[in-house]
């Protein structure tokens, strides 16, 4: 058996004809956001809501935070899988997409579990780590600024409990992480951020060759 099966087009169009679940308020919003200006890229695929889901669900998390709102698709996936009294707090240098994920969030029922904040993410990590202090969250999306994906992960760390998962978007980086010639600051900042991740010996990790990259990197308890 091949280690690595490569997914063609006619076995992903497969794939989500037998697996995916997108209801109308999802499919309404990713239909919605294709229309803005790199919409399609930003948002996560519907397969990814749906393991982020999936994830919520398995980790029994409730107290969530997300990295990158957008348009709130990744958002309302995970809102909608918490559990009763779970919150989310989700949080966007900009409000000029989110007022189009409160809309949706509304429309899903899920905008009294759904606390966003707008500015800086650094600032944000710095402002929820004096409210709540260590350990509050049981699992962290990071899917803002490659950049940033360091530091988001090394505060995300400290915030989560010991058990508690980060997800990681874009660790693939449209596959150029792989290409020694693309050196532009993106790919090098997701290349620095693996190999960090590789070696970080606080976490237990998996990397899925879904969408752009999933990496999985849970807390160790001791
Ligand atoms: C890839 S999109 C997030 C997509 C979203 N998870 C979804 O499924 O629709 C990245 C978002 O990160 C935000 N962002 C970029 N830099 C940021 C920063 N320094 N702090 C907080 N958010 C930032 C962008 O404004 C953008 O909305």
């Amino acid at each position: 058996m091949a280690e690595q099966l490569v997914v063609s087009d006619t076995l992903h169009a497969y794939m989500r004809e037998v697996s995916l679940r997108e209801d109308e308020v999802l499919a309404d919003l990713r239909q919605f956001t294709a229309q803005l200006p790199a919409g399609a890229a930003m948002q996560v695929s519907a397969e990814e809501g749906q393991l982020l889901a999936l994830l919520i669900h398995l980790t029994g998390a409730a107290n969530v935070l997300e990295i990158g709102t957008f348009t709130g698709y990744s958002t309302l996936c995970m809102a909608r899988a918490l559990p009763p009294g779970g919150r989310l707090t989700t949080c966007d240098i900009t409000a000029r997409w989110t007022d189009i994920a409160a809309r949706y969030w509304q429309k899903a029922s899920v905008e009294d579990r759904v606390e966003l904040r707008i500015g800086d993410a650094r600032k944000t990590l710095d402002a929820l780590h004096s409210e709540h202090g260590s350990g509050h969250f049981d699992l962290v999306f990071i899917d803002a600024d490659k950049s940033g994906y360091l530091h988001y992960y090394e505060k995300s760390l400290d915030l989560l409990r010991p058990g508690g998962l980060v997800v990681v978007d874009n660790t693939l980086f449209f596959g150029r992480v792989a290409d020694p010639e693309a050196q532009d600051a993106d790919t090098v900042a997701i290349r620095e951020f693996n190999t960090y991740l590789h070696e970080d010996e606080r976490v237990e990790v998996s990397m899925l060759p879904m969408a752009d990259g999933i990496t999985l990197a849970r807390k160790l308890t001791v």
